[in-house]
């Protein structure tokens, strides 16, 4: 299906989707955009819905809330699997670009040969099927070399894969989520913080709905970014860092240090991800200058904290639980 030269096979995915209401043949066409119901898929598909362009979005439950929300806010939702080829092609036939992400090992529904075989599948049929822009969220620690962390060397691989492929792809690199250091098993809940850095070293940190903004301003720059490579982040902060704006926005101290030796040594998952930090390659090296004159209104950790994030912050504050990653 759809191995044809790709001039004629964007005429008949054009012609058999004519639906969306838009001039199909210039770059406004529709972006499909994976893992919707999802963080980075949600805020990619929002944000672009908000820059006005025609989103699709791929769901194994279109009833689902999150998908039943996007349809509301006007994109075309498409049944769909990763282990479904057929239902890929399906979304995809016709689409101007495609957001590509996919879960990791960590969260313990899938391996790491499914995530690898997951993104190289979505990369092959956006090349068979003429996408003209491949956006694949990667992640900051994935390098040249691999990590010996397998959600890290699973996304090496797919970045490799789609360099070589005929496609002309952007490859985003998301640092941590800002989201993220709201689990519980940091310490929130027990008026401390605990991280991989130690307090002066510094990490880079991005909210969710950033991925979508810098995502969308990707799409709608496809000449510039086409063939590149980068980290995205709003902020960088050390520990120190971190204990100064928590302990501001909570009114009372929230004091900083690393994971300690006695947590590190029972959780090998985030003793080598500590490791990583030393040697530089869990930080990020995203160009902040750069990335807030694509998106000015980038979120630093304070703004997050006073604004969107403070919810989930009061609510971490209060919140109890483990380390929810045991690998
Ligand atoms: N946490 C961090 O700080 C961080 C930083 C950088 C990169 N990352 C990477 O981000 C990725 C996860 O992104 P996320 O947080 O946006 O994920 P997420 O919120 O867990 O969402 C996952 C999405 O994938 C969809 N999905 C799952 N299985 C599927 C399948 N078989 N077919 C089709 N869709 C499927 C889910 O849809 P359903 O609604 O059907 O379940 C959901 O929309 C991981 O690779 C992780 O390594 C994380």
């Amino acid at each position: 299906m759809c191995r044809l030269p790709a001039r004629l096979q964007r005429y008949i995915c054009v012609t058999f989707n004519d639906d969306e209401g838009f001039a199909m043949t210039n770059s406004t066409g529709p972006i499909l955009v994976f893992g919707a119901t999802g963080q980075q898929g949600g805020s990619v598909a929002r944000a672009l819905l908000e820059a006005g362009r025609a989103v699709r979005i791929l769901a194994r439950n279109p009833a689902a809330p999150a998908a039943e929300a996007l349809r509301t806010a006007g994109a075309k939702v498409f049944q769909g699997d990763f282990e479904d080829p057929a239902s890929i092609r399906r979304a995809m036939q016709g689409a101007d670009g495609v957001f590509s992400v996919q879960t990791s090992s960590p969260g313990g529904e899938i391996t790491d040969a499914q995530e690898i075989a997951w993104g190289i599948l979505v990369a092959d049929l956006a090349a068979e099927c003429g996408v003209r822009h491949l956006v694949y969220s990667s992640g900051a620690a994935v390098g040249d070399r691999p990590t010996g962390m397998g959600h890290f060397d699973s996304k090496m691989q797919i970045e490799a894969h789609i360099r070589a492929l005929p496609i002309a792809a952007t490859i985003v690199r998301p640092t941590v989520f800002m989201e993220m250091l709201m689990m519980p098993g940091f310490g929130l809940d027990e008026g401390r913080f605990s991280f991989f850095m130690t307090p002066d070293q510094s990490m880079e940190f991005i909210a969710v709905e950033d991925i979508g903004k810098l995502v969308s301003a990707v799409f709608a720059d496809r000449e510039r970014f086409v063939g590149q490579t980068f980290d995205i982040a709003g902020d960088r902060a050390t520990g120190r860092d971190l204990e100064r704006v928590f302990s501001a926005t909570a009114g009372r101290p929230i004091p900083y240090a690393r994971f300690s030796d006695e947590v590190l040594a029972a959780n090998p998952f985030l003793q080598k991800l500590t490791a990583l930090q030393d040697q530089g390659s869990l930080a990020g090296s995203a160009d902040l200058d750069a990335l807030r004159a694509l998106v000015p209104d980038l979120l630093s950790f304070e703004s997050w904290l006073a604004g969107s994030g403070n919810p989930q912050f009061v609510a971490a504050l209060k919140a109890s639980g483990n380390w929810a990653y045991s690998q």
